[in-house]
C-alpha cells in the first residue's frame, strides 16, 4: 500500500515540475522577444540620434576638375579649392554635389534634375487660341507665321531653298498690345508645347540658379518638342544697363550668358522655336538681337482705327449690344487705347448694364466705361508715382 502511495506521489510531483517548468519556458520565450523589440528600438533611436548630429551638407557646383582636386563654386559665388572624397572617379565639371561645411570636401554627387524640378516651376501648356482671337495684328501675324509656323511645319521647304529660317523673334512694344496672344496663337497653330518664362522671376526667385533654369527649360523644350519657349520680359535678363558690380549683377549676366548659349546651340530647323517680348526695347543688349539669334524684330503697337474695330469686334462677340449704339463714335473714343484697354472697356460696359438690371448693352455704358477705364488707370499711375515719392 506504503510504495503504491508513493509511487502515485512521485508521478504527480514529476507533472508538476513539468508543468511548472513548461509554463517558464513560455514566460521566457514572451520576454526574450519583449527584450529583443526593446534592443531593436534602441538602436533605431541610436541610429535617428546620430542623424541630429550630423552637421548639413552644402550643396555646391563643381567648376573645375584638377586631378584630386576641384575648384568649387558655392551659390553666393565663393569659390574653393578643395578635395574630392574616395570613390567619385566620374566627378565633371558642372556637376551638382554635396560637400562637407568644414573643409568642403566632395563627398556625394547629386544628379541635377534632383536639385529642381523645371516642371514645377515652369508653365507648360497647349494653348488653344485662334488666329481669329487676335485683332488688328494681320501684318505681325503674317510675319510670325512666316518664321515660326512655316519652318514648324514645312522644313523641307526651307532645305531646298537653301536658308536658314530665324531661330525666334522679338516682339517688342506697349503693354497689353496683344504679344502674349500673339505667341500663343502660333503655339496653337503649330499645335506646340508652349514654354513659358518671366525674366524677371528668373531673375528674383532662382537666385544662383538663374543659369541652371535656362539650360534645363531648353533641355525641357527639346524633349518636349515641337515647342515654342516664350521669353516674357527679356529685358530683365538682357539689359545694357547692368553694370556687372553686385553678386546679383553678375548673377544675371551668367543667366543671360547661358541664355545667348543655348540659342546659339540650336539649329534653325529644330522644332524648338523662341519669341521673347519687351516693353523696353531701348534698353535691350543687342547681343540678343544679333543675327543667328532672336534677329526678327517685330513691333506691336497700340492699334489704329481698323484694328480698334477688329478688337472692339472680337470681345464683344458674346455681349448683345443694343442695335442703336453709335460704333464709329464708339471706336474713335477708343484711340490710344490697348488690345487689353479695348477688352477691359467691354467688361467694364457689361458691369454698367448689370448695375442698371439691363441685360443689353447701351452706348452710354461703353461711353461711361471708355472713361472709367482710363480714369483708373490715370489713378494707379498716380499711386505708383507717389510710392517713389
Ligand atoms: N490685338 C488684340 N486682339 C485681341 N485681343 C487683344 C489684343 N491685344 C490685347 N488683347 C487682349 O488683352 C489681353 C492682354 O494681352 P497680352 O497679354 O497679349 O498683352 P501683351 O502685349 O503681352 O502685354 P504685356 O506687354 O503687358 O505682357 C489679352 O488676353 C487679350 O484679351
Ligand atoms: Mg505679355
Amino acid at each position: 500500500m506504503k510504495i503504491k502511495n508513493s509511487k502515485k506521489t512521485s508521478v504527480s510531483d514529476e507533472e508538476l515540475v513539468r508543468n511548472l517548468m513548461g509554463g517558464y519556458a513560455e514566460n521566457a520565450s514572451v520576454l526574450e522577444q519583449e527584450n529583443q523589440i526593446l534592443k531593436q528600438t534602441v538602436t533605431q533611436l541610436k541610429r535617428e540620434l546620430e542623424r541630429f548630429h550630423q552637421p548639413p551638407l552644402l550643396v555646391a557646383e563643381v567648376k573645375e576638375i584638377m586631378d584630386e582636386n576641384a575648384i568649387l563654386r558655392l551659390n553666393n559665388g565663393n569659390e574653393f579649392f578643395v578635395g574630392i572624397g574616395k570613390g567619385l572617379n566620374e566627378l565633371k565639371s558642372g556637376d551638382s554635389v554635396l560637400v562637407e561645411q568644414k573643409n568642403l570636401t566632395i563627398v556625394k554627387v547629386i544628379p541635377v534634375a534632383k536639385t529642381f524640378n523645371v516642371d514645377k516651376f515652369v508653365i507648360v501648356e497647349k494653348p488653344k487660341i485662334k488666329w481669329s482671337e487676335v485683332g488688328g495684328l494681320d501684318h505681325q501675324i503674317n510675319e510670325i507665321k512666316e518664321v515660326v509656323e512655316l519652318p514648324l511645319k514645312k522644313p523641307e521647304l526651307f532645305k531646298k531653298i537653301g536658308i536658314h529660317p530665324p531661330k525666334g523673334i522679338l516682339l517688342y512694344g506697349p503693354p497689353g498690345t496683344g504679344k502674349t496672344i500673339l505667341a500663343k496663337a502660333v503655339a496653337a497653330s503649330t499645335d506646340s508645347n508652349f514654354i513659358e518664362i518671366v525674366g524677371s522671376e528668373l531673375v528674383q526667385k532662382f537666385i544662383g540658379e538663374g543659369a541652371k533654369m535656362i539650360k534645363e527649360i531648353f533641355q525641357m523644350a527639346r524633349e518636349k518638342a515641337p515647342s515654342i519657349i516664350f521669353i516674357d520680359e527679356i529685358d530683365a535678363l538682357a539689359s545694357t544697363r547692368i553694370d556687372i558690380g553686385t553678386s546679383g549683377e553678375r548673377e544675371v549676366q551668367r543667366t543671360f550668358m547661358q541664355l545667348l548659349a543655348e540659342i546659339d546651340g540650336f539649329k534653325p530647323l529644330g522644332d524648338v522655336k523662341i519669341i521673347g517680348c519687351t516693353n523696353r526695347k531701348d534698353i535691350l543688349d543687342p547681343a540678343v538681337t544679333r543675327p543667328g539669334r532672336l534677329d526678327r524684330l517685330i513691333e506691336v503697337p497700340l492699334p489704329n482705327i481698323e484694328g480698334i474695330k477688329q478688337i472692339f469686334a472680337i470681345h464683344t462677340k458674346n455681349m448683345t449690344l443694343d442695335k442703336r449704339i453709335n460704333l464709329d463714335k464708339v471706336h474713335k473714343n477708343l484711340d490710344e487705347y490697348s488690345g487689353a484697354e479695348i477688352k477691359a472697356v467691354c467688361t467694364e460696359a457689361g458691369y454698367f448694364a448689370i448695375r442698371a438690371n439691363r441685360t443689353r448693352i447701351l452706348e452710354k455704358d461703353l461711353l461711361e466705361a471708355i472713361k472709367k477705364v482710363k480714369r483708373d488707370e490715370n489713378l494707379e499711375g498716380d499711386d505708383y508715382l507717389r510710392m517713389f515719392g
